[in-house]
């Protein structure tokens, strides 16, 4: 069924809004609501506790941008009269934060917990661990954060072109600050899903611990994949079952992220063995697509397709679920123009756009899509600010809302069929990004990339990237 669409009784009066809410129960699926607004008051119908957060998502967005500072700077909202019934397209619209390569303060990641709120995302996947950095406090093992946590220096833009900082980079969460974040986003009805990612991706746990890799050496100071992985003994998997568990601990989400991707010459018994371990403990492990050449998984595996959608539908043939991430439409680190003035232009081309466009291919076990933040040329949230937005606003709606069908049926021109939708109307939504999204965002202090380019301080002349 496709939900209504928001409707408004334009000229119907408005109400200014003293910020009081009827909540009444609302016999919709989850996470769904009917927003009244009527010129004697506001009315809520939520399905659940998440139907009425999101409602309340959608008032602040009918009271214009200046409901979206940190604090009143006028008289209450005036909201338009209206009927909103409005209900997510799908269960899962996450965003992956990698907080490995560049670390993100805490305050930062809060914002970026809200951020995802203020767009009805309901998933943040966090990427803890990768060669370059160990973000998550273990109290067994802790030379994992003390030493793991730190790098000397950092590449700075591609790595064919031998730019360095010479800056020592690093930070690591404390257990209790992640419990905070847990807490933060579960308040904004937010799962957080942490991932260690295992077999490649571990240099910096394997300079803590230099027993577990296949060779030595410190923390990664340059990007790529780097062909070191974990060794596959019973003490390295025993190692990883107890620093997992000292993460299920502190994460109570049902999907826990084992990561396994590019890990050439990684033994599929290390991703297996600690499925396995996940799934004992109650969890569903989460892997990136290349998880299903290591042979058989648990059924609960979730699988995230990131090289296209291809390895996604092989999953669902295997019973997996899947979360729909292709890098092609969903890698918000890609450039977002072919212009020679976009900061460090990495991947291919992804415009606004190209976001818009995207369709998660449909299924039942498929259970959404995320838009992924690679960090290894993103080192602060003001160029985390510019990757991110305004694609993740696209992305937010593409995960919402159904795309309309614009045809209108008649009696000589059959509905359109639901398996050859009409396809969004790109300059429909621009319109709304230049009257709302933006706004929105300059009122939140959101760095945006203008939809003309970039502004003269988000360019980084002389620091190449890698375009493809
Ligand atoms: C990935 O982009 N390596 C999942």
């Amino acid at each position: 069924m496709i939900p209504k669409p928001v409707s408004f009784n334009q000229g119907k009066g408005s109400l200014v809004f003293d910020g009081t809410v009827d909540v009444r129960p609302y016999d919709g699926p989850p996470e769904s609501y009917r927003l009244t607004v009527s010129s004697e008051g506001v009315t809520v119908e939520a399905a659940d506790a998440a139907g009425e957060f999101y409602a309340r998502q959608t008032l602040r967005q009918l009271g214009g941008p200046d409901a979206f500072r940190a604090a009143p700077i006028g008289g209450p909202p005036t909201l338009p009269v209206c009927v909103v019934e409005d209900r997510p397209r799908f269960a899962w619209r996450g965003v992956m934060l990698d907080v490995a390569r560049h670390f993100l303060p805490k305050p930062d990641l809060l914002r970026y917990v809200e951020l995802l709120a203020v767009h009805k995302l309901n998933v943040l996947h966090l990427h803890l661990t990768d060669d370059q950095g160990w973000r998550f406090e273990s109290k067994k093992f802790p030379r994992l954060h003390e030493i793991g946590g730190w790098r000397p220096s950092s590449r700075y833009g591609d790595r064919r072109y031998g730019g360095r900082t010479n800056r020592p980079h690093g930070g690591y969460y404390t257990q209790d600050d992640l419990r905070e974040v847990v807490a933060y986003a579960a308040q904004r009805h937010i799962t957080v899903v942490p991932e260690i990612d295992v077999p490649g991706h571990s240099q910096a746990a394997i300079a803590a611990y230099p027993e577990l890799g296949v060779q030595g050496g410190g923390v990664w100071t340059d990007w790529g994949v780097n062909p070191n992985v974990l060794k596959a003994d019973e003490s390295t998997v025993d190692f990883y079952r107890q620093v997992f568990d000292e993460l299920l601990d502190v994460f109570p989400a049902e999907v826990i992220g084992l990561g396994g991707d590019e890990a050439e010459g990684g033994d599929g018994r290390f991703v297996r063995r600690i499925a396995q371990h996940l799934v004992r403990r109650g969890r569903r492990p989460y892997g990136w697509d290349e998880v299903l050449g290591v042979g058989p998984l648990p059924t609960k595996t979730v699988i995230a397709s990131w090289r296209g959608e291809e390895a996604g539908l092989t999953a669902l043939e295997r019973g997996h679920d899947v979360v729909m991430c292709p890098e092609k439409h969903v890698y918000l680190d890609y450039r977002q123009s072919d212009r020679d003035d976009e900061p460090i232009p990495v991947g291919t081309v992804l415009t606004w756009e190209d976001v818009y466009a995207y369709e998660p291919a449909a299924a039942d076990r498929v259970l959404g899509a995320q838009a992924n933040l690679w960090t290894e040329h993103l080192d602060s949230p003001r160029r985390l600010d510019y990757a991110a937005f305004p694609r993740l606003c696209a992305f937010a709606e593409v995960v919402w809302s159904p795309v309309p069908h614009t045809t209108p049926a008649t009696p000589l021109s059959p509905v359109t069929s639901p398996s050859t939708p009409a396809l969004r109307d790109a300059e429909e939504f621009r319109s709304r990004l230049t009257h709302h999204h933006l706004p929105r965002l300059d009122a939140l202090g959101v760095e945006y990339r203008p939809l003309s380019g970039p502004r003269p301080w988000q360019m980084l002349p002389g620091v190449p990237g890698h375009p493809r």
